[in-house]
């Protein structure tokens, strides 16, 4: 399992990426914004209803808004204290609210507030870029059980991962792809020795098949894969 530090480097790496993290993002996921309106409005339109959502690894929050415009309530959580912090703030000056304020739990699923939440009562969990820093496989089913516990039958969980490819010559030519595209759109040789170096160190990647299959143990089906650009792809699977 993931070693204190493992927890502790990574910890560090957001609470150092924190600040920047709105602006950098968008330079190392060149559909960052396209990707997170097509992730939310998934996690609404294949939820059974629009009571509530949870979004696991909430970052500064950038979906929270979204999802905000289209869920009831909202449940975020986050272990970066400087992450999190962003994203009470953006909820604060948000111009589109849930019905009642989100609440934001510090922690992973092993915090107990994320353990108190109750069996079976979200319609959706969005998970935006996040199970790829887990490092051990049984870390990141672990987490797919938990959304699978928290959703009602029918319930919808949206996955958004790095992923990497099982062919290698196809995982190289997307790596030399979104390395032009990065060049193209004004990033240096020092963002892009810096962004290819945080992949390879705190991300942890899966085939698509491997994620799929990690799904289909935890209880999922109905597993749909209806996005994918460069590494990045988003799975859908119900309840
Ligand atoms: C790349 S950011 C993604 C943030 C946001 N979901 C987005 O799409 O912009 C990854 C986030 O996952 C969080 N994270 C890392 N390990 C986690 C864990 N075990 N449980 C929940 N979140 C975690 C990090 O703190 C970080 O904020």
């Amino acid at each position: 399992l993931t070693t204190p530090q493992d927890t502790q480097a990574q910890a560090e790496l957001f609470v150092r990426l924190a600040a920047d993290y709105d602006r950098s993002i968008r330079t190392y996921q060149p559909t960052y914004d396209a990707m997170l309106d097509l992730s939310t409005d998934l996690a609404r339109v294949g939820a059974p209803g629009r009571s509530r959502c949870l979004d696991f690894g909430t970052g500064t929050g950038a979906a929270l808004p979204r999802l905000g415009a289209m869920f009831d309530e909202l449940v975020a959580i986050e272990p970066g204290h400087a992450m999190l912090e962003l994203a009470r703030a953006r909820m604060a000056d948000a111009t589109t609210s849930p019905a009642v304020p989100p609440s934001f739990i510090e922690g992973t699923i092993d915090a107990p507030a994320a353990k108190a939440l109750a069996d079976a009562s979200f319609d959706a969990v969005h998970c935006s870029l996040v199970l790829m820093f887990l490092a051990e496989d049984a870390d990141k089913q672990r987490a797919l059980e938990f959304f699978h516990r928290l959703l009602r039958p029918g319930g919808v969980v949206v996955l958004t991962e790095l992923c990497t490819d099982a062919d290698a010559a196809a995982e190289r030519t997307t790596w030399a792809q979104w390395t032009s595209l990065m060049r193209h759109r004004g990033a240096d040789d020092a963002t892009v020795t810096a962004a290819e170096g945080q992949i390879h160190a705190a991300m942890h990647r899966r085939t698509p098949d491997q994620l799929r299959s990690f799904l289909e143990r935890a209880g999922f089906g109905q597993v749909q894969q209806p996005f994918q650009a460069l590494h990045t792809r988003i799975f859908v699977a119900t309840r």
